[in-house]
């Protein structure tokens, strides 16, 4: 019998209910917003290279230790390393999780924002007939003004909030049942598009050609903030997941297949957007507008782009959804299980406290844009300290948790939970999670922040 059902706390129902959960937490904005842009500016291939090498020595034995962490405590972030080392400093690692997904849901619900507007406007073809330089100064106004951002940011706020009020079965798992197998269908549709433009093979060797002379420091940093935020680890995302996840299954297949979906559908994303921008001879290094500015310009002269159009928008605001829902329930179990509040408030008050840190982000790309730190707009800020710092913390300290503390016993009954475990694999796991995880992340973390010199 289910242990979660015992005790009374809701959990996820089946097999296909957990991937579809944990691949929606992980494929979001990230994959198809920020790896194309990206990779577009840190020298296409160079950058996917290292981001793989990222992905499989550090990302999925992470992954595969917040699960563990979190199916074994059945906690919440925090509530988890209380459970699992009682009496000891852990538990702040899990308070730092907590704090970094409500900065993220902050910006992110303004991006997904922006996304339901460019539904809209793709829907009411809005692009047609306008120059490039008119797309980007109306995508620039409108990221500047001070209302309907904002309402956009809120009214996906709400959805987020709606999916996880009702619960994990009957909101997040039913959700992500229905999201991806529409999302996987969206972006195959694309992906044909774009490759059988005239001139679509330049976009396929820029995505798979590499060019190491743009990959700098700051670019593998990237890689590796990136790895954690795709992945949707170093803040407990998976650790709360792995909380409803049943004795049954087989953590290793499941965090396997999760990273597999979520790369895929990353490097998918790539060929939905490289070979068209490149078909019609336009830069692809054009940062964050890439998705809002390039890829209008694209749909408006590629044939069927009417179409096509809305359903890349409608792909990003699925894949945005899946992932907030993720990133709101680390909160909302916070919140119920350490404040002992129902779900329901719990659920409002996370989604009100979010929110206006949300709108304070939207705000800043206009009427607050002169309120700088480091350079940084608050947005950019958020940004940058959660993916670059705040997440790869974490997974450094998520690694020596279970590398160095929980021990490899604890470790060998949690992955033979519904699979014959086997040996290498153990010994492997452990040696990554305990020397070369929490090392790279070091190692690259100095870097990034100008510690070495290379
Ligand atoms: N993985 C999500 C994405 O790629 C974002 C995310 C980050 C979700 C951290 C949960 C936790 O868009």
């Amino acid at each position: 019998m289910d242990l979660n059902t015992k005790s009374g706390r809701d959990s996820f129902s089946s097999k296909f209910g957990v991937i579809a959960a944990a691949a929606g937490s992980a494929v979001g904005l990230g994959n198809i917003w920020k790896f194309p842009y990206i990779t577009g500016v840190y020298g296409g291939a160079a950058f996917l290279f290292v981001y793989l090498g990222f992905i499989i020595l550090i990302g999925l034995p992470i992954m595969l230790s917040e699960f563990m962490i979190g199916r074994k405590s059945k906690r919440n972030p925090f509530g988890a390393f209380k459970n699992l080392a009682p009496g000891s400093s852990w538990k702040f690692v899990g308070l730092l999780g907590v704090l970094a997904a409500a900065m993220i849901l902050a910006f992110y619900g303004v991006v997904a924002g922006w996304s339901i507007d460019y539904v809209i406007r793709a829907l009411t073809n809005s692009f047609a007939a306008k120059s490039p330089g008119e797309l980007e100064s109306s995508f620039t106004e409108f990221i500047q003004s001070p209302i309907t951002p904002v309402i956009y940011q809120l009214l996906f706020m709400l959805m987020t909030m709606g999916i996880v009020i009702v619960g994990i079965k009957k909101g997040i798992e039913k959700y992500s049942k229905i999201l991806m197998p529409l999302l996987v269908v969206i972006i195959i549709v694309l992906d044909i598009r774009s490759l059988t433009l005239k001139g679509a093979y330049e976009g396929l060797s820029f995505l798979f050609y590499p060019d190491f002379s743009k990959l700098t420091a700051d670019g593998i940093l990237s890689a590796l903030g990136h790895a954690f935020f795709s992945l949707s680890l170093g803040m407990g995302t998976l650790i709360t997941y792995g909380s409803y996840i049943g004795a049954k299954n087989n953590l290793t297949k499941i965090a396997l297949q999760v990273t597999v979906a979520d790369t895929l559908i990353a490097i998918l994303a790539g060929v939905a957007i490289f070979p068209a921008v490149f078909a019609f001879g336009i830069e692809p290094s054009s940062g964050p507008g890439l998705v809002f500015i390039t890829l209008p310009n694209v749909f408006q002269q590629m044939p069927g782009g009417f179409f096509f159009a809305p359903l890349f928008f409608i792909l990003l605001t699925v894949a945005a959804l899946t992932s907030s829902i993720s990133i709101l329930e680390v909160v909302v179990a916070y919140f119920t299980e350490e404040l002992n509040l129902k779900r329901k408030s719990a659920t409002v008050l996370a989604t009100v406290l979010i929110s206006i840190v949300g709108v304070v982000c939207s705000l800043s790309m206009g009427i607050l844009k002169d309120y700088t730190l480091f350079n940084f707009n608050f947005f950019d800020l958020l940004d940058w300290i959660s993916a670059n710092m705040l997440l790869p913390l974490g997974g450094l300290f998520i690694s020596l948790f279970v590398g160095w503390y929980l021990g490899r016993e604890k470790v060998v009954e949690e992955l033979s939970q519904g699979s014959s475990i086997v040996e290498w694999l153990v010994r492997i796991f452990i040696f990554l999670v305990k020397f070369i995880a929490p090392g790279a992340i070091a190692i690259v973390f100095l870097n990034g922040l100008g510690f070495f010199s290379f």
